[in-house]
């Protein structure tokens, strides 16, 4: 059971689902005009039938494991479909005048994030909860995609609040996994506890000498949902400075979005996908640009589904 069998893809069922989460369902009894408003635009999940009861179960436990990230993400799904419907004709045609009129665009505001303050940390909250819900339905799909040898030094560049660095460490077993980050981000990610071999170190990413930032030779650097975010010279900069670091028998990982390439989902996600599609690349782009640092790496990727395709690149140095 997972968000693409629960989430409807019509506008109004989306917000009158985020009404119902933010009235405490499933967990509490809806008032009589909500529960009449549930039954209209979710028919699927408010039935007595047994698929409805199990996606009723389905949310129950997402609500009890991250309701804060639930909620942020029927926030961002909100703005995403009122992103789509005012200029979602822009979205390829004009990005730069689709970000500036967006919603969610405003909401992804990195430099906000450049402090700890408490006004950093709330601007930074909201869409920290956002990508860490879509982290945990992403994990259990992704991981077994991601392969490196218990005891290795993992660092993962703009790894947010350590949601995947959480996982692996339980899966992987790694000796130490850090993440780098924007300081209100790592803030974010140490208040929601630290465990055994998992740091957060804030700095920016377009600096380098990860080495000392980490304070080791990474075995691993990992990119999950990150590189997107970079114009093709600043992502191949990235790289180089990956290569850099990397110890000589290490591994570079890359997991994206593939290349947008419709509405696949038939959930609102598609919406949620739709507001970054112009940014999402092919594998190739990123093996080409591997390629063009570093001769000596065999790369292999592997595809595969969640809330659209996705690939996990892996790019590793002959010892
Ligand atoms: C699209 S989010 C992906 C987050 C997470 N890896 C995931 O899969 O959900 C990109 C991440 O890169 C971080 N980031 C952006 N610019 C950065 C910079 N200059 N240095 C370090 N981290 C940065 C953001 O704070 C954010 O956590």
């Amino acid at each position: 059971m997972a968000w693409a069998e629960f989430l409807p893809m019509h506008i109004p069922a989306v917000q009158v689902l985020d009404r119902m989460l933010r009235h405490g369902w499933p967990a509490t009894t809806l008032s009589d005009g909500l529960a009449a408003e549930a039954r209209r635009f979710l028919p699927h999940v408010m039935g007595d039938d047994t698929k409805a009861v199990s996606l009723r179960g389905f949310m129950a436990s997402e609500m009890t494991a991250d309701r804060e990230g639930v909620l942020a993400r029927l926030s961002f799904l909100r703005a995403a479909c009122r992103d789509v419907a005012l200029f979602g004709d822009l979205i390829f045609a004009d990005p730069e005048a689709f970000m500036a009129q967006s919603e969610t665009f405003s909401l992804f505001n990195y430099g906000l994030a450049m402090g700890v303050t408490e006004a950093s940390i709330v601007a930074t909250k909201p869409w920290v909860d956002y990508v860490s819900n879509l982290t945990r339905a992403e994990s259990p799909i992704l991981v077994p995609l991601v392969n490196f040898p218990a005891g290795s030094l993992v660092l993962e560049l703009g790894g947010n609040s350590g949601v995947f660095a959480r996982v692996l460490l339980e899966a992987r077993r790694p000796l130490q996994h850090v993440v780098l980050d924007l300081p209100a981000v790592c803030e974010l990610g140490r208040r929601r506890g630290l465990e055994s071999g998992l740091s957060f170190v804030a700095a920016d990413m377009l600096l380098g000498d990860w080495r000392r930032v980490a304070g080791f030779e990474p075995d691993v650097i990992l990119f999950k949902s990150v590189l997107h975010d970079w114009p093709e010279a600043e992502a191949e900069h990235i790289l180089s400075e990956a290569i850099k670091a990397l110890a000589p028998h290490g591994q570079i990982i890359v997991a994206e979005r593939r290349a947008f390439r419709g509405m696949v989902n038939a959930t609102a996600m598609d919406y949620a996908n739709l507001v970054f599609a112009a940014f999402y690349r092919e594998p190739e782009v990123y093996r080409a640009m591997l390629q063009r640092l570093c001769a000596d790496l065999s790369v292999t990727v592997t595809y595969t589904m969640i809330d659209m395709e996705w690939f996990v690149l892996t790019a590793r140095r002959a010892a």
